[in-house]
């Protein structure tokens, strides 16, 4: 198998690109954040790491509680928005007609139309080059309650959740495994379950078959978790932002001016990712 090195780079995805919220219910300011992630299981950990330039950094500072919310695919274009322009300058709540609820244990709201939602306590912030790293205790979860089922349980896949590859955004793929099932016991001719070699050849076929059909969905924490298939990543748009800002400024007042909540995107047809035609292949070297 031939592969290729680059120079040193963030290319790890798919990644989240969560609605991070910080400040207040009365006084909110939300952004968008790729590289955040959790640090342990007990006690829960995560972490958010932001420049010092962004507005939400003082803000986060000061206040020592953030939300981390996860985007639906509906929500991507809300999700761009935040992540380009500043709330030193604009309501992005108010523009983007998204709303802001009441967290249970912290001061920053929830985004109501996001279907997971993580309330965080800083407990330590570490310097880490461009970034500092807000490490902090999730202290309280909440999900739409769409999610759930008649007994309670959580259904992640009804979130359609959104995530960020190489610049761009993607709706999850088809569910290739779940955790564990590379341990799961086939039946063999007689009907009893076969186990070793023979049920893990089994299946590692199921993956080869599936091979291009997207993102894997692991349960709880990814340990062991059977391999996610996509692309290489680029890192977060700060390159991007300048030249996105004018054709996001012109979206964004058309869909003001039509009265359109700026979240609403058209339903989509399909959740599967359409592979298009990249007319910047080649080019992109060292753009990041
Ligand atoms: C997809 C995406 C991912 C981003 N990830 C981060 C990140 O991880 N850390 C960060 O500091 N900024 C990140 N940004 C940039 C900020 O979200 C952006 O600068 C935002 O406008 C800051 O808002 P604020 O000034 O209101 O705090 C990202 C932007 C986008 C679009």
């Amino acid at each position: 198998m031939k592969r290729k090195s680059f120079n040193p780079g963030t290319l790890l995805a798919p990644v989240p690109p969560a609605m991070v919220t910080v400040g207040t219910l009365e006084e909110p300011n939300v952004l968008t954040v790729a590289w955040t992630g959790i640090l342990a299981t007990h006690p829960a950990k995560a972490y958010v790491s932001i420049r010092p330039s962004r507005h939400s950094y003082g803000i986060l500072k000061e206040g020592g509680e953030f939300v981390i919310n996860l985007p639906s695919a509906s929500l991507a274009r809300v999700v761009d928005y935040v992540g380009i322009y500043t709330g030193a300058k604009v309501d992005k709540f108010k523009v983007c007609g998204i709303t802001a609820v009441k967290s249970e244990k912290v001061a920053p709201p929830t985004v109501g139309e996001c279907p997971v939602a993580l309330e965080c306590v800083v407990t330590d912030v570490m310097p880490m080059g461009t970034h500092d790293v807000f490490i902090a205790d999730i202290v309280s979860v909440s999900c739409r309650e769409e999610l759930l089922d008649e007994e309670g349980k959580l259904h992640f896949e009804r979130g359609d959740l959104l995530a960020y590859v190489h610049g761009e955004y993607y709706t999850l793929g088809e569910r290739v495994g779940r955790f564990g099932f590379s341990t799961d016991k086939p039946k063999g001719r007689t009907g009893k379950e076969v186990g070793g070699a023979r049920a893990f050849a089994k299946s590692s076929e199921a993956v080869r078959e599936s091979k291009g059909a997207g993102s894997a969905s692991a349960k709880g924490e990814p340990e062991g978790a059977a391999e996610k298939k996509k692309a290489s990543a680029k890192g977060e748009p700060e390159n991007m932002v300048e030249k996105k800002k004018a054709s996001a400024k012109g979206e964004a007042k058309g869909e003001e001016k039509s009265g359109r909540p700026f979240y609403l995107d058209a339903p989509r047809k399909s959740t599967k990712a359409k592979p298009k035609k990249d007319k910047d292949k080649g080019k992109r070297k060292g753009k990041n």
